[in-house]
């Protein structure tokens, strides 16, 4: 496989163990931008821009897992940084186990929020290359008009989601959904994983079944679970506070066995 990383756009806060936030689909950082103020005392935080989406380069590649992991590393090695913890909210959940399988040695923690390990069945999968052409034809209105009402129980985070999705560049989205579509099933290299991991979810959520939330918990060696109530797939947003209290823990414990 050809790999070649672009320089990702990434904005910064706060000081000391390095934590690493990776949106998920079609988004971008600012979805976590709720956490800066109770977390960036806590650690140094790290948004990034996945490619594709946000600021970051726009590329008309298929973005398979193991390519944005592989950008996500090379901003590692921009900004010197050895090891980082982890942190991916659903697509940016793939994307960190696919670096947590190719790169183990460069990852000090993994928070698995709204995440699975499996891969799509033959349906998803369908379904996915169907949108990527029609977003090829009519934008992304295509996936906001789909995805939105599915994604929270709470009315008035509908519009802003809603224009998040809208600002996603049609060329990032349908690359995206390639590369979703044909990611591998990790859930047989979980056990391989010896990081502290968090699972969060919320009761809630429509997109990733509860049965493939429970399974990565339990298969990840140092791995717990943490179900945030009345909420659904986008909990950095609809419950910040519930998200950063055990993402402290697990910062906590990834600096303990440094
Ligand atoms: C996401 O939020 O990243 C996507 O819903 C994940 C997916 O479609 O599998």
């Amino acid at each position: 496989m050809e790999i070649n990383p672009v320089d990702l756009f990434y904005k910064e806060y706060g000081q000391g163990t390095p934590v690493i936030f990776l949106h998920g689909f079609p988004f971008d950082h600012s979805i976590w931008e709720p956490l800066v103020p109770l977390l960036s005392k806590d650690a140094r935080m790290i948004l990034p821009d996945l490619r594709g989406f946000g600021r970051s380069p726009v590329t008309e590649d298929i973005y398979s897992m193991r390519l944005l992991a592989e950008d996500i590393l090379h901003l590692m090695d921009h900004l010197k940084i050895e090891k980082a913890v982890l942190v991916g909210h659903s697509m940016g959940g793939y994307v960190s186990l696919a670096f947590a399988h190719a790169y183990p040695g460069r990852l000090l923690g993994l928070g698995l929020v709204a995440t699975q390990a499996a891969a799509d069945g033959p349906e998803r999968r369908q379904a996915r290359y169907k949108t990527a052409e029609a977003v090829a034809h009519k934008g992304a209105r295509v996936v906001a008009s789909s995805m939105v009402s599915t994604l929270t129980p709470q009315k008035e985070l509908l519009q802003p989601i809603n224009e998040l999705i809208m600002s996603a560049h049609p060329t990032g989205i349908v690359g995206a959904l390639k590369g979703m579509a044909e990611r591998h099933d990790l859930t047989g290299e979980l056990a391989n994983i010896s990081v502290p991991a968090v699972v969060i979810a919320g009761s809630s959520d429509q997109l990733v079944p509860k049965e493939r939330v429970e399974t990565l918990a339990q298969m990840l060696p140092k791995g717990w679970l943490i179900t945030i109530p009345n909420a659904g797939h986008m909990l950095m947003m609809e419950d910040p506070q519930a998200v950063v209290t055990p993402l402290r823990e697990l910062i906590k414990m990834a600096e303990r066995e440094k």
